[in-house]
């Protein structure tokens, strides 16, 4: 097997993923396909770590546009993110995967605190890191968590996981001629409002060099083509992408 063009990465999933088909919750078989998708990169020594959203379950900023209080909103928002790294790792483990969660609230009982030297441990022993409750401070989204742990962890690059191939122009699902680019300097995306992460997100993966590779998830082998250095979906920040 050749060497994998990234040696650690760090995938963001969205929480609105793991619902699957269905209007709410968690869809076993879709953290199963999650799961399977992980396990070439994993085989080939890719270290992987993992944030989750948790659109599925709560979403913070709705809530707090129905009159909840915005911090107590986003707090229930990353509680849901736990739920759904617990049911990831429920999964990765169904496959063979060996994985930890660590949570930036402290939850002893559940699972382990977020320590960050203790998860580079794991991901040298080829352990993947699920990283849970966002930044554990609310007005922080998960998007935001992702870059922050990814800068943390020394990560080659995020792996932005999301319903379309690519970053376009406008809404493909609404707009024929929407373009795709296959590579966006990050203040293009920051001055356009592309809305392929916030801007806390983005800033934080340009001024940390780190490349954002926006993918969609659902085409079965997507991520191991990624991980094995092809080129599809978009890449932010490209200059510094670290293909072989
Ligand atoms: P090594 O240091 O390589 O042995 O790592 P390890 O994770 O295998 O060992 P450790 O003894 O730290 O953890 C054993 C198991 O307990 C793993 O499944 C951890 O995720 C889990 N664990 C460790 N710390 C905590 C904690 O604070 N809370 C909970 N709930 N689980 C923990």
């Amino acid at each position: 097997m050749s060497t994998p063009p990234f040696k650690r990465i760090l995938l963001k999933l969205s929480g609105e993923a793991f619902k699957g088909s269905r209007d709410y919750g968690i869809d076993p078989e879709f953290l199963v396909f999650v799961a399977n998708e992980l396990k070439e990169g994993y085989e080939r020594g890719v270290q992987i770590a993992i944030v989750i959203g948790g659109g599925n379950i709560f979403r913070g900023i709705a809530a707090a546009a129905n009159g909840m209080d915005r911090v107590t909103a986003d707090y229930s928002g990353m509680l849901a993110t736990i739920m759904n790294a617990l049911a990831l790792q429920d999964a990765l483990k169904k496959v063979g995967l060996d994985s930890r969660v660590q949570t930036s609230i402290e939850m002893k009982e559940i699972a382990e605190p977020f320590i960050l030297q203790k998860a580079v441990r794991h991901l040298e022993k080829n352990r993947i890191v699920i990283f849970a409750g966002g930044t554990g401070n609310p007005y922080f989204t998960t998007d935001t968590t992702a870059a922050l742990r990814a800068a943390e962890i020394g990560a080659d690059a995020i792996f932005k996981a999301t319903q379309v191939d690519g970053v376009y122009d406008c809404d493909p699902m609404t707009n024929p001629d929407a373009k795709k680019y296959d590579e966006l300097p990050y203040m293009e995306v920051l001055q356009k409002d592309l809305k392929v992460m916030d801007s806390t997100a983005i800033s934080l993966s340009k001024d940390n060099d780190l490349p954002i590779v926006v993918f969609k998830l659902t085409d079965k082998g997507n991520i191991g083509k990624i991980l094995g250095g092809e080129s599809i979906g978009t890449v932010i920040g490209g200059e510094c992408y670290a293909k072989s």
